[in-house]
């Protein structure tokens, strides 16, 4: 069978190395041809033997050699790729990359390169954190650079942070959404908190972070659906590439939400305030011993589009914040709130969902189908949940590659 894809995968030195030949395998099976450059530092880590084994084809070194140049030149290498996909990609890669380094054959193949580019970054926290490999990180970012993970874990040094390689599953999914993009599916995502002001300087609010709401508009994004998402005020660092409608109170992203309908998919993972106060215009003094203030109900917003008879989405996704009788309290909100799912997740064990990078959801279906996600990095609940999306549009992730 003749391969329709080919990836042009670029090994560089990390003990995550490792774990890229089960990637490959799975690349392979799938009918996609690999080709692969190893920097000298990944050679200590994987063997061109074991990589050429699994490819079933060549193995390049991060080297100019006279043989191979005739054979394909590193113009030619770039061009052959529909992709290319660094993984792991260490510091200095990124480094490289950022400021067009031509210094050698891989760093030559970049700047040559037309193609979409996926670097998958792995390092210690702290060489990621460092202000360095931050700004490096967003110049790639804004020249549409795509990058998966990292992930935040146990690190191969010992330390516990984020710089771990994004699990090989993400980085598959990744790119197999990529060569499925499908442009026609349209959806929306709310995300993150509401604020309800109650003077000009003080307001009610909660602790969503807005991160699994983001992660989930991401992944629908490199999965090619045509993504808008509603943010509350949230701190997160975001992506240049997701398409943004920052939003403060519910009413305001209740009116983001009507101006972006119609939609394919709609998923409310928002935390939205419930009530509303009558916003003073002056800061309240405090001249008695108490202060009343009087809450008006915010319209459920997730309701307003999930019962709407000419707008109402295919596919309508609720998130149920629970602390205690999670899949009772979640299973009440499917029906009273008429979505087609909803994401129970537990908010009382603070290492999962609100303001922690992990989460641990069921995804409870009309007619009470339930299905456990369990604790895992947001980035890869929200993987877990695209794929059933793309699941339920037929979009066969299998069919397409071929
Ligand atoms: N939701 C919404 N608009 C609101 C309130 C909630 O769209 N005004 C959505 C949330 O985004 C979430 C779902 O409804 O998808 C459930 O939100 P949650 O806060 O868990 O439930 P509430 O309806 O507020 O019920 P309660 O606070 O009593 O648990």
């Amino acid at each position: 069978m003749e391969k329709t894809k080919k990836i042009l995968l670029i090994i560089t030195g990390g003990i995550a190395a490792y774990k890229i030949l089960d990637l490959i395998r799975s690349f392979v099976s799938q009918n996609i041809e690999v080709k692969t450059i190893l920097t000298k530092t990944a050679e200590e880590f994987v063997t061109p033997l074991s990589i050429s084994s699994l490819s079933k084809n060549k193995v390049y070194r991060n080297q100019f050699d006279i043989n191979e140049e005739a054979e394909m030149d590193h113009i030619a290498l770039s061009r052959w790729a529909d992709l290319i996909l660094i993984a792991p990609a260490t510091a200095n890669i990124i480094e490289n990359i950022a400021n067009g380094s031509a210094n050698d054959f891989i760093n030559t193949i970049i700047l040559a390169s037309n193609k979409k580019i996926f670097l998958a970054p792995a390092m210690n926290v702290k060489m990621w954190e460092n202000e360095a490999t931050q700004i490096n990180v967003t110049k790639l970012e804004s020249r549409n650079f795509i990058l998966i993970g990292p992930s935040i874990g146990q690190l191969a040094c010992g330390e516990y942070g984020e710089g771990r390689m994004a699990s090989i599953n993400e980085i598959e999914f990744t790119i197999k959404n990529h060569f499925n993009k499908n442009k026609k599916l349209k959806a929306l995502v709310t995300a993150g908190p509401t604020r309800e002001y109650i003077d000009p300087v003080r307001y009610i609010s909660n602790e969503s972070s807005g991160l699994q709401g983001y992660q989930l508009a991401k992944k629908m994004n490199e999965a090619g659906i045509q993504t808008k998402l509603i943010l509350g005020p949230s701190k997160i660092k975001v992506d240049q590439g997701i398409d943004i409608v920052r939003v403060t109170t519910a009413n305001e992203m209740l009116d983001a939400v009507k101006e972006n309908l119609p939609v394919d998919i709609a998923i409310f993972a928002a935390a939205v305030a419930d009530f509303r106060t009558n916003q003073k215009d002056f800061k309240i003094k405090k001249n008695n011993d108490e202060l009343s203030i009087k809450l008006h109900e915010n319209k459920d917003i997730l309701k307003f589009v999930s019962t709407h008879n000419s707008l109402r989405p295919k596919l309508v996704v609720g998130f149920a914040a629970e602390t205690n009788d999670i899949i009772k309290f979640a299973k009440d909100k499917l029906g009273k709130k008429h979505c087609d799912w909803i994401i129970a997740n537990d908010v009382s064990d603070k290492s999962i969902g609100f303001n922690s990078h992990n989460n641990e959801v069921s995804i409870i279906q009309k007619g009470n189908d339930i299905e456990k996600i369990t604790k895992r990095d947001k980035a890869e609940v929200a993987s877990i949940l695209v794929k059933k999306i793309l699941k339920k549009f037929s979009v066969n992730e299998n069919k397409s590659l071929n």
